[in-house]
């Protein structure tokens, strides 16, 4: 585990963005695994300035999302499929049909987890999967429970996460139930993972994750298990581990 505590947020994400930028120089035709939230959008800033001046290109590379809420369109500012497009899609050389998410209009949830299980297995390997994490240890829409599901699934968001995510929406209520998410199994077959820690709010469970014992019912810990994973973490959120 390569563990990097960052003393301003600038560092933090010229340092992600560095990572994903020189993944696409020396493989033009890498798969990302993306993820949104509030914590990586710095990261796809500084990407996006890289683009700019031409250091880096997405032309041939594919994306694949970790997640999107059951009932927002793309159109709808919160889906994460409009958060894309707005951090960094539409500021890149990305032709929208190498970006994936999860459609949450899908009549038919379940079948759209097969089809985004098979867009997956066709792309091969995710090269790198960027990820963050829940103040409960979720990674994606994987939150804790008492068994967790190795492929794209329909997840019945907790009620903390609801929270959590509230503050993007007028009010609670706004906050959709449910979710499709990539499973952990395919998180882990990613070649490489890149954990991105933010806040005073997310030291305990960081530390908890990457330190803790092994379970379902923090699943970030299971990160522990890959083989080559980064955990970027700013000041407050690496605290404990200095
Ligand atoms: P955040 O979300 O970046 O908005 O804190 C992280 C997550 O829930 O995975």
């Amino acid at each position: 585990m390569n563990l990097q505590i960052f003393d301003s947020p600038d560092q933090l994400h010229e340092a992600g963005a560095g990572i994903i930028g020189g993944l696409l120089q020396t493989k033009p035709s890498a798969v990302l695994g993306l993820a949104t939230g509030g914590t990586p959008v710095g990261i796809y800033e500084e990407l996006v300035k890289a683009h700019k001046r031409g250091l880096v290109r997405f032309k041939e590379a594919t994306t694949f999302n970790l997640d999107e809420y059951v009932g927002l369109p793309g159109t709808h500012p919160q889906s994460y499929r409009y958060y894309m497009n707005e951090h960094l899609f539409s500021q890149v050389d990305l032709a929208p049909e190498r970006t994936h998410i999860p459609d949450g209009m899908s009549p038919d949830p379940q079948e759209e987890c097969r089809r985004y299980d098979a867009l997956l297995q066709r792309a091969g390997q995710i090269d790198l999967q960027l990820l963050g994490i829940g103040h409960n240890g979720h990674i994606g829409f994987n939150e804790p429970d008492h068994a967790l599901i190795s492929g794209t699934h329909v997840v019945a968001l907790r009620e903390e996460t609801r929270l959590a995510n509230a503050r993007f929406f007028d009010r609670l209520e706004a906050v959709p139930t449910h979710a499709l998410t990539m499973g952990v199994a395919t998180i882990l077959k990613a070649r490489t993972i890149v954990l991105v820690v933010k806040g005073e709010d997310k030291a305990d469970i960081v530390h908890r994750a990457l330190t803790g014992p092994i379970t379902t019912d923090c699943p970030a810990s299971l990160l522990q298990t890959h083989p080559n994973l980064t955990v970027l973490m700013d000041a407050e959120a690496g605290r404990r581990f200095r």
